[in-house]
This record gives structure tokens, sequence and C-alpha cells, in this order.
């Protein structure tokens, strides 16, 4: 077939002005990718930010540019084929036998090539980058910024977020990647929620835990001791030991029974819980390994269980805060003074410590301040109120996010049951078999742990392996659910 279009029509396609364009915002991508490559490479600590510039941003400039250039040429050359009189009008073709077409598709394939491979490392690295706790806690800082100082003070402050928040598999990666886009619309146009509800959004499944927490381990007993103090002058210490009866949940590894028991492979227990927030379960049953079921029903649940959501319990029942767990100001405030960094010295300094930290603060700055005042309001020229308000300070700083709404009381932890329901949401003696025969115990205090162990002090001079009757500081707390008056936080009267 003969040429159509003059020759000089090969170099015009740098002059046009939409390729010119074109042309320099590709070579500003490709000198921007090779500077902030180069930066990347070197740098010890590299920033998302920076991540997010190399490989996304600056690519993305790049393929513009070249789009840009390659209409150019096209718009071009239609208008030129167009003001040839009497020329036929522009068809797009290629014909192999043409030196001239051969030598373009060989530029074409290589320039393709050498992007794809440019693409394909960069993909690589987006994946790390997105993947990385340094891109997820700070990358959209302001929003997860709760969860992110929370997790580094966790015992899981090594494992990455991706390791919990991302399901095994490649699906889960893309299908998290895409949720997260939503996120970052959200934050962009500031429409985020606050707090991030993680009753709603956040769906961790099962079998995450156990890549790394082999289900079938037999745990046996852990020894945990739980250091208070009272609410008086004095700052008199009140101290408990438990040995935790976690046992075991699969029959070939050990026996079966304690806490973990709800994990045992044979067994399903299944609930209706009527609150977003999981707090109150009315409806509870249990299948065992020969299918017999058998139901625990509080009195005001009539309803039929089936027009309720059942779930079936598992690891995030209980373990919900394995990663953020917003301390209450009790017993953040317990911890720092066990640890000596609040003087037991300053008197009643438990309670002004608590009552600092849970009045309401509209921001950060206006917390710090608040908590300065109060404190030195307090304890005029004592030697040890500087230490004191520093400390109270940084677990102000650790467990409240003013800007964010997120504070120890918006997510409720499960694990126990002195400041919020948690066990005692099912084990409440109020959950009965319908013939009233059974039910499942609250009251018995050695079922779940024995208390070898209490002082009032914090030196405990008597182990007793048979389980001691729990001394409750104060008369009256029988027959009642901890949480009715625990509840994190000093009563200010
Ligand atoms: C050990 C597993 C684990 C790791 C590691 C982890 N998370 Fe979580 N995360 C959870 C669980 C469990 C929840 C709560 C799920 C629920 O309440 O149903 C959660 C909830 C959240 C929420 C919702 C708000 C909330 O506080 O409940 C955000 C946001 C979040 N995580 C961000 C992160 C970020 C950012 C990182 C890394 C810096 C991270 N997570 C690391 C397990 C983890
Ligand atoms: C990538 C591995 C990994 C994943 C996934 C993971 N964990 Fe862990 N977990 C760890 C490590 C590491 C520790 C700390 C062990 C240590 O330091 O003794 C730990 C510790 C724990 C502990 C003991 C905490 C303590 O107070 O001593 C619990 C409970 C726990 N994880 C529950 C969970 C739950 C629930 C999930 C799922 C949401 C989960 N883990 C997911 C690695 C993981
Ligand atoms: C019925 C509530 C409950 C369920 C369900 C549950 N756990 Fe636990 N688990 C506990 C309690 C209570 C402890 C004692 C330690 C504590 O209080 O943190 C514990 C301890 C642990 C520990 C620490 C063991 C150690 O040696 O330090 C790990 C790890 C753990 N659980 C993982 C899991 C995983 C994984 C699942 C899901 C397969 C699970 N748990 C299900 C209540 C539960
Ligand atoms: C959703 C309801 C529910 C929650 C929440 C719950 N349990 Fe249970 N638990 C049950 C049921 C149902 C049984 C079986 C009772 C029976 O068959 O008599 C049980 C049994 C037990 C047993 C006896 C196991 C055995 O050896 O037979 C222990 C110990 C126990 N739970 C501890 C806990 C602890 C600790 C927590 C909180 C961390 C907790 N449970 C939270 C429903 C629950
Ligand atoms: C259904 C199981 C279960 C029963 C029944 C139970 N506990 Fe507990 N208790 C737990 C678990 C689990 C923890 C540990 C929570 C944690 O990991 O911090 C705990 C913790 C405690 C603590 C320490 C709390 C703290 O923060 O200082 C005390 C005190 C306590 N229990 C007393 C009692 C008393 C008193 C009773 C009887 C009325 C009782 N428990 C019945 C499961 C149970
Ligand atoms: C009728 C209300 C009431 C009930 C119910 C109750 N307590 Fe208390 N508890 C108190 C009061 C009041 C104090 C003394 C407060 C102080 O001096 O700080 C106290 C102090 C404590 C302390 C030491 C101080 C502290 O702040 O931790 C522990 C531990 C404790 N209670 C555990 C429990 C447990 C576990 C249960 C449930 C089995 C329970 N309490 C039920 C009212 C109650």
């Amino acid at each position: 077939m003969k040429e159509s279009t003059p020759p000089s029509l090969r170099f015009s396609i740098f002059r046009n002005w939409v390729s010119l364009a074109g042309s320099a915002i590709a070579a500003s991508a490709v000198f921007s990718f090779v500077l902030l490559f180069i930066l990347d490479y070197f740098a010890k600590e590299t920033s998302p930010y920076l991540g997010i510039l190399t490989y996304l941003v600056a690519p993305a400039f790049l393929f513009i540019g070249l789009l840009l250039i390659c209409l150019g040429w096209f718009l071009h050359r239609r208008k030129r084929a167009r003001a040839v009189k009497g020329g036929t009008p522009f068809r797009f073709f290629i014909d192999l036998s043409l030196p001239r077409h051969r030598k373009y598709l060989g530029v074409f394939l290589g320039t393709a090539a050498v992007l794809l491979l440019i693409s394909s490392v960069g993909s690589y690295q987006t994946y790390h980058v997105t993947k990385s706790v340094q891109f997820c806690g700070t990358a959209c800082h302001s929003v997860m910024e709760p969860q992110f100082v929370a997790y580094q003070h966790s015992p899981h402050a090594q494992v990455e977020c991706t390791a919990c928040h991302i399901a095994p598999g490649a699906k889960s990666f893309v299908q998290a990647k895409l949720g997260g886009l939503h996120q970052l619309y959200d934050t962009v146009i500031g429409e985020v929620e606050r707090p991030i509800k993680s009753w709603e959004r956040v769906h961790i499944k099962q079998e995450t835990c156990e890549q790394c927490h082999w289900p079938k381990r037999f745990v046996g007993n852990l020894d945990r001791t739980y250091v208070h103090y009272l609410d008086d002058s004095t700052n008199s210490a009140y101290t408990v030991r438990l040995l935790l009866k976690v046992g075991g949940s699969d029959p070939t590894h050990g026996p079966v029974g304690g806490i973990h028991w709800h994990m045992n492979v044979a067994n399903k227990v299944e609930y209706v819980a009527t609150d977003e927030k999981r707090q109150k379960i009315p409806y509870v049953r249990v299948t065992d390994g020969n299918g017999k079921v058998t139901e625990f029903v509080t009195k005001g649940f009539t309803n039929d269980p089936v027009k309720h959501t059942l779930r079936t319990m598992d690891c995030m029942d209980c373990h919900n805060r394995p990663a953020h767990h917003f301390r209450t100001p009790n017993d953040s405030v317990d911890l720092a003074m066990w640890m000596g960094k609040i003087s037991t010295k300053l008197p009643a300094v438990k309670r002004a410590a608590v009552l600092a930290l849970t009045k309401p603060y509209a921001t950060k700055e206006e917390g710090l301040k608040g908590i300065e005042t109060s404190l030195r309001e307090k304890f005029p020229g004592h030697a040890d109120v500087t230490t004191a308000i520093a400390e109270v300070q940084r677990i102000y700083n650790t467990y409240y996010f003013p800007s964010m709404k997120t504070e120890w009381s918006i997510y409720p932890n499960n694990i126990g049951h002195k400041d919020f329901p948690g066990c005692f949401r099912c084990h409440d003696n109020e959950h009965k078999t319908p013939d009233g025969k059974r039910s499942l115990k609250g009251n018995d205090c050695n079922a779940c742990h024995t208390i070898v162990g209490e002082s009032r002090g914090i030196d405990i001079s008597h182990l007793d392996a048979r389980g001691l009757k729990f001394k409750h500081p104060e008369e009256g707390w029988e027959d009642m659910r901890c949480s009715d008056c625990h509840n994190g936080k000093i009563e200010d009267k």
C-alpha cells in the first residue's frame, strides 16, 4: 500500500502542543522517579509518603505523559491527513514488511517492556510499603493514631498490622486494599467516623490468630498478680494473685477444660447479642460432638434466636483488644504507682490522678494543661509532684485522643469481668437451661481462676493452692456484677 502521509510527519510526534506537554511531563516524571528511588534506596528510615511518591505518584505521571504524547501524535496525524488534498484518510495499520514499521514496533515493545519492569518493581515495593506498620500507623495518621499508639504498648508491638488485619491469601489483600482506598477517600474528605466503629468495620477471623497461635496448644495455668491502690488518703495497696485456668482445647494435646474449653474443636458455642458492641448476650447454646444442643437463656429473652444473628464464639469474643488495649484510668494509675512513677507519698494521689484523667477535655493540649493545673493545685510545693504530673501526662498521651473521640470507655475489653461485663456477659447465674436446672455460674470465684493470695499491701506472705475466699476491700459487693460498680474510674463525690 502506498504511504499517504508526507515524510515530515515522522518527527511531527514532537511538533504539536499536546505531545510537547506530554513529553515534558513524562521526562520530569522519569527524573523524579530516579531521584526518589535513589532517596528511598539510600535513606536509613524511609517514610511511607516517600514510598507513595516514588512508586505510585511518579509512575502515574509518567503514564499520563506518555498518554498525552500518543494523543497529540494521533490528533496531529489526523489533522495532517485531512489537510493533504486528495490524500486517503488516515488509517492505522502495521505492516511488518516495511522497515520503518518494524523499527517503530521494536521501539514500542522495548519501551513497554522497560515500563512493565519498572512498574512490577514498583508494585512489589507498593505492596511492601502499604503493608508496613509505618504506612498503617502514620499515613492516615490522625485517624489511626490511637490504635497505633496503643499497639506500640501491646504484646503485639512487633507484629505487623496486616498480619492481623488482612486474612491469609491474596484475595483478602486486595479486599483490604480496596477497603483502604475507601478509607483514604474518607480521610481526605474529612468524613471519617470518630471514633472508628470496630464493631461494624473490623472483622478479624480466628484463622488469622491461628497462624501464630497454635489452637491445639495446651496452656495450663497462668500466674498473674494484680496490684491496685485504694481511694483513701494513704493510697493503701490491695493485691490479688490468681492462677488463671486457661487449660486447653484439643484432646490430643492435653486435657480439655478450663477457659480455652470454649475453643474445643468438638464443641460449638453460639450466642445472640442484642447490642452492637456485643455486651448484652441473652442467649447461648452449646452443640457438643454428638450433636446434643444445650441452651442457656436469660429470663427476659423470649424471642426465637433464629430471628437474630447467631454468632459462633471465637478468639475475639474474649481477646478483643490484643493490640489496642486502652487502659482504664484506674488501672493505668495503679500501674504507674506500682512502678514508682507516681509517688504514694502524695496523699490521696490515686484519687487525684484518676480524677485529673477522667475530666472531659476538648483537645489534647487542654488535657495536658488541665492535668498539670489540677495536680499542682492539689499538691502545692510537694517534691514529688513534678514527676507525678509528667507520668499522668504520659498516660494521657498514650490512651486519650480527643480529636478522634477515642479513649478506654469506647472499646470494652472482654477478657476479664471487673470493669466491663466480659466473661460475666454469659457467666452470671442468670443464664439458665429452659428446665432451670443448670446455669452458667459466675459466683464460683475459683472456677476460672484460683485465688492463691490476697493482701492489703504489695507483698503476699501466704499462698494457698486450694483457692481462697475473695476478700473484697468493701462490704456489700456479692450478688452483683463487678462492672455495676467498677467502671474504670473513680466517682467524683
Ligand atoms: C494482634 C492482632 C492485631 C494487630 C497486630 C493490629 N491490630 Fe488493629 N485490631 C485488632 C483487633 C482484634 C481489633 C478489634 C476488633 C473488634 O473489636 O472486633 C482491631 C481494631 C483496629 C481498629 C478499629 C478501631 C479499634 O480500636 O477497635 C483500627 C483502626 C486498627 N485496629 C488499626 C491497626 C493498626 C494501624 C495496626 C498497626 C499499627 C493494627 N491495627 C495492628 C487486632 C490487631
Ligand atoms: C504474626 C503473628 C501473630 C499473630 C497473627 C497474632 N499474634 Fe498474638 N502474639 C504474637 C506474639 C509474637 C506474642 C508475644 C509473645 C511474647 O512476647 O511472649 C503474642 C502474644 C499474644 C497473647 C498473650 C498476651 C499477653 O498478655 O501475654 C495473646 C492473648 C494473643 N497473642 C492473642 C492473639 C489474638 C487473639 C490474635 C488474633 C487477633 C493474635 N494473637 C494474632 C504473635 C501473633
Ligand atoms: C472464653 C474466652 C477465651 C477464648 C474464646 C479464647 N481465649 Fe485465649 N485466653 C483467655 C484468657 C482469659 C487467657 C488468660 C490470659 C489473659 O487474661 O490474657 C487466655 C490466654 C491466651 C494466650 C496466652 C497464653 C500464654 O501462654 O501466655 C493466648 C496466646 C491465647 N489465649 C490465644 C487464644 C486464641 C488464638 C484463641 C482462639 C483460637 C483464644 N485464645 C480463645 C480467654 C479466651
Ligand atoms: C458467649 C457466652 C460465654 C462467654 C462470653 C464466656 N463463656 Fe465460658 N462458657 C460458656 C458456656 C456456654 C459454657 C459451658 C457451660 C456448661 O456446659 O455448663 C462455658 C464454660 C466455661 C468454663 C468451664 C469449662 C469446663 O471445663 O467445662 C470456664 C472455665 C469458662 N467458661 C470460662 C470463661 C471465661 C474466663 C470467660 C471470659 C474470658 C468466659 N468463659 C466467657 C459461655 C461463655
Ligand atoms: C467465668 C470465669 C470467671 C469467674 C466465674 C470469675 N472470674 Fe475473676 N477473672 C476471670 C478472668 C479471665 C480474669 C483475668 C482478666 C485479665 O486477664 O486481666 C479475672 C480476674 C479477676 C480479678 C483481677 C481483676 C483486676 O483487674 O484486678 C479478680 C479480683 C477476680 N477475677 C475476682 C473474681 C471473683 C471475686 C469472682 C467470684 C465472684 C470471680 N473472679 C469469678 C474470670 C472469672
Ligand atoms: C457494690 C459495688 C461493688 C461491687 C459489686 C464490686 N466492687 Fe470492688 N470495690 C468497690 C469499692 C467501693 C471499692 C473501693 C474503691 C477504692 O477504694 O478505690 C472496691 C475496690 C475493689 C478493688 C481494689 C481497688 C481497685 O480500684 O481496683 C478490687 C480489685 C475490686 N474492688 C474488685 C472487685 C471485683 C473483682 C468485683 C466483682 C467480683 C467487685 N470488685 C465488685 C465496689 C464494688
